[in-house]
């Protein structure tokens, strides 16, 4: 009995002295610091809280401590599509703050000015959003793990054209993301047959839709293809597109799936009902992941949205800046980092993913889905995949 009661002692005595050494080898290096750069203030301030989110779903489901190293996590604001900015806080970030690696990024822009800071300095840089097809040749630093927009909507303009969509107009945000996807679109499109009745481009910063809306109306096409950047605008559009009665005249609205992410979704109310887009993220994808996912988002931020494409971008992100950690035993060196992304694989909460090696961008199920409302919730309801698409762009 009291042999049983020393060694219980001791074996207790132990544990406690072998996590005091831990936490103090924790403590005694450096932590990791990783970069977030977001728009967390301005109009795009809700897309940048989706990502953020994203990553804090991930961290308060792993730890804040790697392979024994403790990552820091250092937020940054560009306040919007602000190249100058961003490229001025990552080089600070780099320089000041000597980050091991940068990641975020909502815009495209932003993306663009960042890579040749990335290249000089050696850093990896993880691109959880920005979605324009060149990004990634940028530099070879640079890998996604969000989506391109060729990959999403090419497989949407070999649908429509198989289903019934004979013409369409295409109506998309005036840079890169938008030109990607109307040119993308278009070569689907009528490859598959069908034909581009009109387009048009319009500014990345507060467009007025009810001009452009009046317009199609009166081309009366089978559908308007749109791409958006996620959040307020497609809502305005969709407002535009019910008071002008462009939905009344029939004409459908078909998009990438920043047209109807989950954020915005419930508050576009019944004209967003049979909305189709394509797109690599639902909130209502059913897989035991996304279930585990939108459950950890829902208890983390019981009054927050729900998660959508950006915040899967962010969380996955995430994940695989953890994996590059646990495979260099806590270290985050620059090709070291880069050669264990390239060939990266994960079960998402949006389905498989893996990266390109030749490209470093995500290769991914892209689902065509339709806006219903279930269970009282308007959600995109997934009813056509295509699996492992890469970006076309490319
Ligand atoms: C981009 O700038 O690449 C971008 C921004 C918002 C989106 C999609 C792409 O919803």
């Amino acid at each position: 009995m009291s042999i049983k009661r020393t060694i219980a002692g001791r074996a207790a005595a132990l544990a406690v002295l072998g996590l005091l050494l831990a936490t103090d080898l924790v403590q005694a290096q450096e932590p990791l610091r990783v970069g977030l750069i977001l728009p967390y203030s301005g109009p795009f301030a809700d897309l940048a809280a989706q990502m953020d989110y994203g990553v804090q779903v991930y961290v308060k489901q792993h730890g804040d401590v790697v392979a024994g190293r403790k990552v820091e996590i250092l937020k940054r604001d560009t306040g919007g599509p602000n190249p100058d900015i961003a490229k001025r806080l990552a080089q600070e970030l780099i320089v000041r703050d000597k980050v091991d690696l940068i990641t975020g990024v909502l815009f495209t822009p932003n993306a663009m000015a960042i890579a040749p800071v990335v290249t000089e300095a050696k850093k990896p840089f993880v691109i959880m959003n920005a979605a324009t097809s060149i990004i990634t040749t940028r530099s070879p630093y640079i890998v996604r793990l969000s989506f391109t927009l060729p990959q999403v909507v090419s497989p949407l303009g070999g649908w429509a054209a198989k289903n019934g969509i004979k013409k369409v107009y295409t109506l998309v945000s005036d840079y890169g993301p938008g030109h990607d996807s109307e040119i993308f679109f278009k070569k689907a499109f009528t490859e598959a047959g069908g034909q581009i009745v009109g387009e048009v481009r319009v500014p990345l910063r507060n467009p007025d839709f009810t001009p452009y809306v009046q317009r199609i109306k009166d081309i009366k096409p089978d559908a308007v293809f749109v791409f958006l950047p996620s959040g307020e605008q497609p809502v305005t559009l969709l407002k535009s597109a019910v008071e002008k009665g462009l939905l009344a005249d029939g004409i459908r609205l078909i998009g990438s799936g920043d047209l109807t992410e989950d954020g915005v979704l419930e508050g576009m109310g019944d004209p967003a009902l049979g909305v189709i887009t394509s797109g690599h993220y639902s909130y209502a994808h059913e897989s035991p992941e996304n279930a585990a996912f939108v459950k950890a988002f829902e208890a983390t931020f019981p009054n927050g949205p729900r998660p959508n494409l950006t915040a899967i971008g962010a969380y996955d992100g995430m994940a695989a800046i953890y994996a590059a950690i646990k495979a260099q035993n806590g270290k985050l060196a620059a090709d070291p980092t880069i050669d264990f992304l390239k060939t990266y694989k994960a079960m998402s909460p949006r389905g498989p993913i893996e990266i390109d090696p030749e490209t470093r961008d995500i290769v991914q199920t892209i689902y065509i889905r339709k806006v219903e409302r279930k269970a009282g919730k308007l959600v995109t309801v997934e009813f056509q995949s295509y699996p492992k698409v890469k970006d076309p762009g490319k």
